[in-house]
């Protein structure tokens, strides 16, 4: 079964309305069996997004406007319970911490039987056998020992494992993993990102995968869309994007990317620093930064539009050809 899930207009900031938009005005769209990658620098409001999208905004901030649609639902207009009633099952998420998703008191098999009975309704012998399947899905080896163990026994590999298995244990249509291959050594990241691919085909999973590792999202990614301070300046497929960003702070940053043969040298690193919340005025948040940055640019805001190549792009100069 194929799902849609559309965000639009999602605005995020501080509770009780108190300081500016965080997330100014977000537009994504993710299909189920496609993974689109959220790309942009720190601060940029790609974890906001996630956690947004989630229903798991931290106390303190309040979703301030904006849609979520899904199977004819707005899931922003839901109410917190109905909401946490979700989670799993049609969204999950995976995070860079896989010990603050994994109770250090309970085994790892006991853990998953607990989810499988409480929130699948599996009796207790089925739970067991698919908890035992999960494990094994997501490419853990003797999966009886890793099912018997309490998460400090294992590897930073087998936790991330573990955690995957978890957080599809329900058979969630979307996915949010919000740089959780990052804190993994090179060779195990590799077989993580392989896992969630085959995971994406497999299951039909909707991917929303957050990263800084450009690397890895040309290697994930069907489609790209690209923050900058709160708002998305340009989505793609991706070998659109990967073979040449319009957005001139998607350019500025495929160019600051670290070559084959210097990895530790950033090339033409982008002029500037992106601007705090507090600090966006009236105009484009990058004009201030932006080499093509006309009059207007520091006015006027540009929406996104779409382009007939499959783009969206919120730059009218780049349109133009600028
Ligand atoms: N709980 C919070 N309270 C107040 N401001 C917050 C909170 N969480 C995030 N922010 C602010 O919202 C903006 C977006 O943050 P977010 O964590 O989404 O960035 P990010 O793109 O995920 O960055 P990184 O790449 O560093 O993870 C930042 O300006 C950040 O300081
Ligand atoms: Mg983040």
């Amino acid at each position: 079964m194929s799902a849609t899930l559309r965000i639009e207009d999602l605005r995020v900031g501080r509770r009780g309305g108190h300081g500016p938009d965080l997330l100014r005005g977000v537009d994504l769209e993710l299909r189920s069996g496609e993974t689109l990658a959220l790309v942009g620098e720190s601060g940029s409001g790609k974890s906001l997004t996630g956690l947004a999208l989630l229903g798991l905004l931290d106390e303190g901030l309040e979703l301030r406007g904006g849609r979520i649609g899904l199977a004819g639902r707005d899931l922003a207009s839901l109410a917190p319970r109905a909401r946490r009633a979700l989670l799993g099952r049609e969204l999950a998420a995976i995070f860079q911490d896989p010990g603050a998703a994994l109770n250090p008191h309970h085994r790892v098999g006991p853990a998953l039987v607990e989810i499988l009975r409480h929130r699948g309704g599996l009796d207790r012998r089925a739970a067991r056998q698919k908890a035992l399947r999960l494990l094994a899905d997501c490419g853990l080896d003797e999966v009886e020992r890793i099912a018997a163990s309490h998460p400090h026994r294992l590897s930073g590999g087998q936790k991330q494992r573990a955690m995957i298995a978890m957080a599809i244990a329900l058979d969630p249509d979307f996915l949010v993993a919000d740089e959780a291959t990052t804190a993994l050594d090179v060779a195990t990241q590799a077989r993580v990102v392989e896992l969630l691919d085959r995971l994406r085909r497999e299951r039909g999973l909707g991917l929303l995968f957050i990263s800084h590792d450009l690397g890895v999202v040309q290697r994930l990614a069907d489609r790209v869309a690209l923050m900058y301070a709160g708002r998305v300046v340009e989505s793609a497929p991706a070998a659109l994007f990967f073979a040449g960003p319009r957005h001139p702070y998607g350019r500025a940053l495929l160019a600051a990317r670290p070559t084959l043969f210097g990895p530790f040298e950033r090339r033409a690193p982008i002029a500037g620093s992106a601007p705090g919340p507090e600090e966006i005025g009236a105009g484009c948040a990058f004009a201030p930064r932006c080499p093509l940055a006309r009059a207007t640019c520091h006015e006027v805001d540009p929406p996104a539009r779409a382009l007939a190549d499959g783009r969206t792009l919120a730059c009218p100069v780049a349109e133009e050809g600028g």
